[in-house]
């Protein structure tokens, strides 16, 4: 790795060129294992492998050699990974091994095979050397061109393996004793959320309510593709539910529409949980790009980064059933010594922090509403630029502002301003801001409003400032944190101060 501008130092990012969607995310002995979309031979999208890393932390990743090539059956586009504790595929003799269930894209105009089908590969050395299976694929549709992105989990109560993957804009659902042979199941989606583009990267996971393994619901990510009317461009939508093995029923009304994220620099995320019980805890990542811009965003060398792993979980609030997301606390390693402000008056015109240059860290602020109509933080500024992360107190909103941030034209799509509502509590606001050298993510409250976004300032724009308009803000309590490298160049581990 090197030190270059824009080169994510506490997210994971691909040595050198193009990557997208995160893939086959795996816990196995002790070890969390990333593969994903990658392009070896260039810094756009191409002919798709698996590219994978290792981590023992969720934090600092290793890079691996690549899992999975093109072969006579196609690219290999998305999917998943389990382990195979019981050997159902028979491919590990009675032993423990981990099989990855992918899509294999054939463009050959020539084929009259469909285009996408799913395939398996299987390793018995901890991921570290893969064999395809000699029956692929394993699964075909003729019916959907757009028939991909398999995402495969143990269904206990049941006691099968169930398979839901992208059909056109819908998702289906399989069942299948041994990963081999599967059965379709259901259907879901007709009528039902956003179809402003083509389904991809479904996931589907049962999460408890308020940490009660008792009280469950489950959970359907529904990843929708850039479309050219659509100017936000890729984002994920979800349902929450019930599924009883064979079918899931979704709780909102067909037309409700809930993104996962305000922001539109999270995609084609996948969720996994490495303790494996309903209670246990479920982790997500994303990939932090959009297809609107992802192939001409200004990085060099490589392209893309994920999103922070985070962690998962259902609230009940009022009469209603919230999913939250929070940074996984093992980034809190990540932390140097740390800025504090207590009890302090925001007023208009006056900044706390004009003291301070940080290239990446994490705020944490709580505010008490008083008469500002808006206010906020802003970061990585200079007198040219600014990142704003403000809340607007009429609105009930808070918003990532991008138009000033940097390099923002090389997509006309790119500069904006992202809001989703955020609820205050006894007319309090919780924010966490953790900011790399090209992204924020903003959490709200509990978790329940996020934004991530791309953002490209220069190395000079390392300015602070906290701002408050037309009235002032109470600040409970305020964190600045600069964070450590998780990459070592040239064998030393770096950090910001
Ligand atoms: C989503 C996606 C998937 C597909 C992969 C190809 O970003 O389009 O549907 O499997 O990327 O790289």
């Amino acid at each position: 790795m090197t030190n270059e501008l824009y080169r994510p130092q506490f997210h994971f990012s691909p040595q050198q060129n193009w990557m997208n969607d995160p893939n086959g995310l795996v816990y196995f002995h002790g070890e969390y294992h990333l593969f994903y979309q990658y392009h070896p031979h260039g810094t756009t999208w191409g002919p798709m492998h698996w590219g994978h890393a290792i981590s023992k932390d969720l934090v600092h990743w290793e890079h691996a050699p690549i899992t999975l090539e093109p072969d006579e059956h196609g690219q290999i586009f998305s999917g998943s990974a389990v382990v195979d504790w019981q050997d159902t595929t028979g491919f590990f003799n009675g032993e423990v091994g981990l099989v990855a269930i992918f899509t294999h894209h054939d463009q050959d105009p020539d084929s009259d095979l469909p285009r996408e089908r799913q395939s398996l590969a299987y390793s018995s050395d901890s991921g570290r050397t893969w064999t395809k299976y000699s029956g692929n694929p394993v699964l075909t549709d003729s019916r959907f061109p757009d028939f991909r992105d398999p995402k495969v989990f143990w269904h206990t109560q049941t006691n099968q393996w169930v398979m839901i993957l992208a059909s056109g804009q819908t998702v289906s659902i399989y069942h299948s004793a041994n990963l081999k042979d599967w059965s379709f199941a259901s259907q879901f989606g007709d009528g039902e959320g956003a179809h402003v583009g083509v389904w991809e990267c479904p996931d589907l996971f049962e999460l408890a309510i308020d940490g009660d393994p008792a009280r469950t619901k489950w959970v359907m990510l529904v990843s929708i593709g850039n479309s050219p009317e659509h100017r936000e461009g890729s984002r994920t939508q979800y349902f929450i539910g019930d599924f009883d093995g064979t079918a899931f029923k979704n709780d909102a009304s067909p037309e409700t529409v809930q993104w996962l994220d305000g922001g539109r620099d999270n995609y084609a995320g996948v969720s996994w949980s490495d303790i494996p019980a309903k209670d246990g805890r479920r982790i997500y990542i994303g990939w932090m790009s959009n297809w609107k811009y992802a192939q001409v965003t200004p990085t060099e060398s490589w392209r893309s980064a994920m999103t922070m792993p985070r962690s998962l979980a259902l609230i009940s609030r009022k009469d209603q059933i919230i999913l939250v997301q929070q940074p996984v606390h093992e980034l809190n390693h990540l932390k140097l010594g740390t800025y504090k402000w207590n009890e302090t008056i925001v007023e208009p015109g006056q900044n706390l922090l004009s003291k301070l240059d940080l290239p990446y860290f994490v705020i944490e602020a709580e505010f008490e509403l008083q008469t500002a109509a808006e206010f906020g933080l802003k970061v990585r500024t200079s007198n040219f630029s600014e990142t704003v992360v403000g809340y607007e107190m009429e609105k009930q909103e808070i918003f990532v502002d991008r138009s000033r941030s940097g390099e923002v034209s090389f997509h006309a799509d790119f500069s904006g301003r992202h809001a989703v509502k955020a609820e205050t509590s006894d007319g309090r606001l919780k924010l966490q801001i953790w900011v790399d050298t090209s992204s924020i993510e903003v959490f709200a409250g509990e978790g329940e409003a996020v934004i991530t976004d791309l953002i490209f300032p220069g190395e000079e724009e390392q300015g602070l400032e906290i701002y408050a308009l037309h009235g002032t803000v109470k600040l409970i309590s305020l964190n600045i944190t600069p964070l450590k490298s998780i990459w070592t160049y040239n064998g030393v581990p770096q950090s910001n101060v």
